[in-house]
């Protein structure tokens, strides 16, 4: 048995155990996919204790490569939309733009697609295209269409998959616009984020296919969804649970904050509910929903920390600190932002506080609701 094949069965084995590879016919396309080869042009690790986050390359035949390959970890393999491992030497300080997802939610998620035999799928950012892979050793090639945005990436994908002898069809593109040429297809899934769903999946999905895709905001938090695509040209479904998170579809990320407007004047009062709630991600994922364009950042003001809720677009924004024990929001623009999160998390206390697992997700022509 080669070191990679060793490597290989323990991942494996250990998927099995902790539920996320469940079912005959994934466990065998998963021992038939080599990650590493989808790895050959290394990736990045995070350096330990950097603030705000740097990253170091490790090569292909560096001493931890293989290793890592079979670690249920995550590997980034791009940078700030351009940055390979091998450009760079020493560490780099920007944001990861393609990673190869860990293989524990890979499989998961490939397992909650529930595909059958002749199931024809569109997956949107194929990344490295190992789970694109995993999708061809379980369906045949000629059912497999991924799209990956950054022409690079993709392009590196189809070496790796042709490695391999795999020849699905890889677009190089913008996913939310889905791939009409091969559809209809009975099931999409996204290993990027989206804050809603594209009407392009719905409109390309048989009636009673399924759509599986995380949906996040800026204010990172996420779940996954599944939608079951209706006669109508509807989809509802529910979030299903994980706190699961990828990075943002390209066409979703957040404008850049530019210059931030005098956030000393606006109307100040007591706040009823403080912004420590923030870190609950479940509390994070409802105020996002009442706040969809709002980023959050920390401010410094007459030396206190303030929590800034701002919406670039609108130029409404909310700074909630806590003065002498009370919490105090100051805000202005068109709308009060911090009035509606309060709003909406006093309705979901009011509903005892629901899980993520009990959201439904309904996409319209007129748009996506989620509810509880
Ligand atoms: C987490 S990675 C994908 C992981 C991949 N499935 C794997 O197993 O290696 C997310 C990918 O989505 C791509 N992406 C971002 N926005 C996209 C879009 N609008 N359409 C298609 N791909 C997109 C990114 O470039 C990135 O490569």
């Amino acid at each position: 048995v080669t070191d990679e094949a060793h490597l290989r069965k323990q991942l494996l084995d250990a998927l099995t155990a902790n539920g996320s590879l469940r079912t005959e016919p994934w466990k065998r396309a998963a021992e038939r996919v080599p990650r590493h080869e989808f790895l050959r042009g290394g990736f990045f690790r995070r350096v330990e204790g950097a603030v705000p986050g740097a990253w170091a390359p490790v090569l292909e035949g560096d001493a931890n490569w293989l290793g890592a390959c079979y670690e249920d970890e995550s590997l980034v393999t791009q940078i700030a939309g351009t940055i390979l491992p091998a450009d760079i030497r020493g560490q780099i300080m920007r944001a990861p733009t393609s990673s190869s997802t860990l293989p524990s939610l890979v499989l998961r998620m490939l397992e909650d697609l529930r595909v059958e035999q002749d199931s024809e799928v569109l997956e949107i950012g194929t990344g490295t295209g190992y789970s694109t892979a995993l999708l061809c050793a379980r369906l045949d090639e000629e059912h497999v269409t991924s799209i990956e945005y950054d022409e690079t990436v993709a392009s590196r994908a189809r070496t790796a998959l042709a490695r391999q002898d795999l020849f699905p069809v890889i677009v190089t593109g913008d996913g939310l616009l889905g791939h009409a040429p091969s559809a209809p297809y009975d099931r999409v899934i996204a290993t990027c984020g989206v804050r809603t769903v594209p009407t392009a999946w719905i409109e390309q999905t048989r009636p009673g296919g399924l759509i599986l895709t995380t949906i996040g905001g800026w204010l990172d938090s996420s779940e996954l969804a599944r939608l079951t695509v209706h006669d109508d040209g509807t989809a509802s479904g529910r979030l299903l649970s994980g706190e699961v998170s990828f990075m943002l579809a390209r066409p979703h990320m957040p404008p850049p904050l530019g210059l931030l407007p005098d956030m000393n004047e606006g109307k100040e009062r007591e706040a009823v509910i403080g912004s420590d709630v923030l870190t609950d991600w479940t509390t994070r994922f409802v105020v996002q929903l009442a706040a969809p364009g709002a980023q959050r950042l920390t401010m410094e003001r007459d030396g206190h920390q303030e929590d800034v809720l701002i919406d670039v677009e609108s130029g409404s924004w909310a700074a909630i600190y806590e003065d002498a024990g009370r919490w105090i929001v100051r805000q202005d623009g068109p709308e009060a932002l911090w009035d509606g999160v309060e709003e909406q998390l006093g309705r979901w206390h009011a509903a005892g506080t629901p899980a993520l697992e009990e959201f439904t997700v309904s996409v319209t022509p007129e748009g996506q609701t989620i509810s509880w």
